[in-house]
């Protein structure tokens, strides 16, 4: 099963502020319900109630440390390790990592590949994504877009994959 990260940063590698998306792109939102439809699409606890409802067409895995926490129609899971297993014991061929930062942080050394969606301009942003050492990957596919009424920065959407062995899971 491919382990795939789904982002969106700045210029200053910026994710979010105020537990949101510091920014309005329609086009960057289209791509990843069309990239994620059909899989299983993990996420923080954060960045879950951030989104604040189950997202039709995936099976959402929630991360917390809070054995108490529920939400009805996604699946709480107490670990990163507990997420992906789930992902691949249902058969999914590759599973998305949604975020936010602190998941990033901790699925990045066993990411296959990241969709990345770089915002051509500097925000406002109180999060980020993790420092990741450009050598390790190589740029599959890269598609420029500019701003327009509906979508407010301009944006790169590339896909990187890993050139170099990544950390063994498990
Ligand atoms: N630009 C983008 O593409 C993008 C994508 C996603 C999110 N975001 C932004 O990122 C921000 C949220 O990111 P964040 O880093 O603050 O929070 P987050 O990663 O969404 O959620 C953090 C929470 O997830 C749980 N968690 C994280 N790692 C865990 C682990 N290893 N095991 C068990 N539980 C774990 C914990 O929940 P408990 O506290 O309940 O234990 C933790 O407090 C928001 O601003 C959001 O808009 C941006």
């Amino acid at each position: 099963m491919r382990i795939s990260i789904i982002v969106a940063m700045d210029e200053n590698g910026g994710i979010g502020f105020e537990n949101h998306l510091p920014w309005h792109l329609p086009e960057d939102l289209k791509r990843f319900n069309r990239l994620t439809m059909g899989h299983h699409l993990i996420l923080g606890r954060k960045t879950y109630q951030s989104i604040g409802r189950v997202l039709p067409g995936r099976r959402m895995i929630v991360m917390t440390r809070n054995p108490d926490t529920q939400y009805a129609g996604v699946d709480v899971v107490p670990s990163l390790e507990a997420a992906i297993n789930l992902a691949e014991s249902r058969g999914d061929d590759e599973v998305f990592i949604g975020g936010g930062s602190e998941v990033y942080r901790s699925v990045l050394p066993i990411t296959d590949r990241i969709y990345l969606t770089r915002v051509h301009a500097q925000t406002q942003a109180d999060v980020f994504f993790p420092e990741f050492d450009p050598s390790e990957w190589i740029e599959i596919s890269s598609e420029q877009l500019g701003a327009d009424e509906k979508n407010q920065y301009p944006t790169t959407y590339t896909i990187l994959e890993r050139v170099c062995a990544k950390h063994v899971r498990g």
